[in-house]
């Protein structure tokens, strides 16, 4: 049995806690907007690479934007789930959790849905607003951790293939391919 050289370990987010701002853009707001277009696209931290197509078909949608986590194309930042708190002018503090899919620096800029739901419908009027972010573990946002085994080896010692799907797996999971002789 050969094992990959590397095989990503279960991503356990570590206590981060900051104080920063959100605005929102509607382009993520499209259900049908392509996942080919973020950050987060193809590579091995990519979306498209755990099997998920627009934003459409991100469990958390429209829960999901750019996030500070996210650097670059392929960033360790991407599928990562952070819970955003803000708190109105009547001292009343709501919270979003948002699912990182793209750039944002330095502060996160989110669909305008899930900003309307932060600021009770009031994203527009206001534009920026602070917040308080601190990660979540990745399952908050609906991205579930399995594993999926694929073509059961039902003849001895001919290669099959073993699909792990670490998280944000779909129910035909398409991430960490292996093989196994
Ligand atoms: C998304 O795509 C579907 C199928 O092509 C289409 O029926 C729907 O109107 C589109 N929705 C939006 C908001 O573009
Ligand atoms: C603060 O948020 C609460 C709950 O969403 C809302 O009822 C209240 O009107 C908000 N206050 C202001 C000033 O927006
Ligand atoms: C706002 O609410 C927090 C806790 O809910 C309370 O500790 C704080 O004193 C309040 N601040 C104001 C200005 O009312
Ligand atoms: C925010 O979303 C939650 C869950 O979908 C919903 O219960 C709540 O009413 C929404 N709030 C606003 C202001 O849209």
């Amino acid at each position: 049995m050969k094992l990959p050289a590397t095989l990503s370990l279960i991503f356990v987010p570590a206590v981060v806690q900051a104080v920063l701002t959100t605005s929102f853009d509607p382009v993520y707001d499209n259900v049908n907007g392509s996942l080919a277009t973020v950050a987060c696209s193809n590579g091995a931290n990519g979306l498209l690479t755990k099997g998920f197509t627009t934003f459409g078909s991100l469990p958390s949608f429209p829960f999901i934007g750019g996030a500070p986590a996210v650097t670059g194309f392929n960033s360790a930042g991407c599928g990562t789930c952070w819970k955003l708190a803000f708190t109105n002018s009547s001292n009343i503090t709501t919270s979003i959790n948002i699912l990182a899919i793209d750039v944002a620096t330095p502060n996160f800029n989110i669909a305008l849905a899930a900003m309307n739901n932060l600021t009770n419908n009031q994203a527009e009027q206001l534009g920026r607003v602070p917040i308080t972010a601190t990660q979540v573990a990745a399952s908050v946002c609906g991205l579930t951790m399995s594993i999926v085994f694929l073509h059961p080896p039902l003849i001895p010692n001919i290669a099959f293939t073993v699909t792990i799907c670490v998280y944000g797996c779909r129910s035909d999971a398409s991430n960490f391919k292996m093989s196994i002789t």
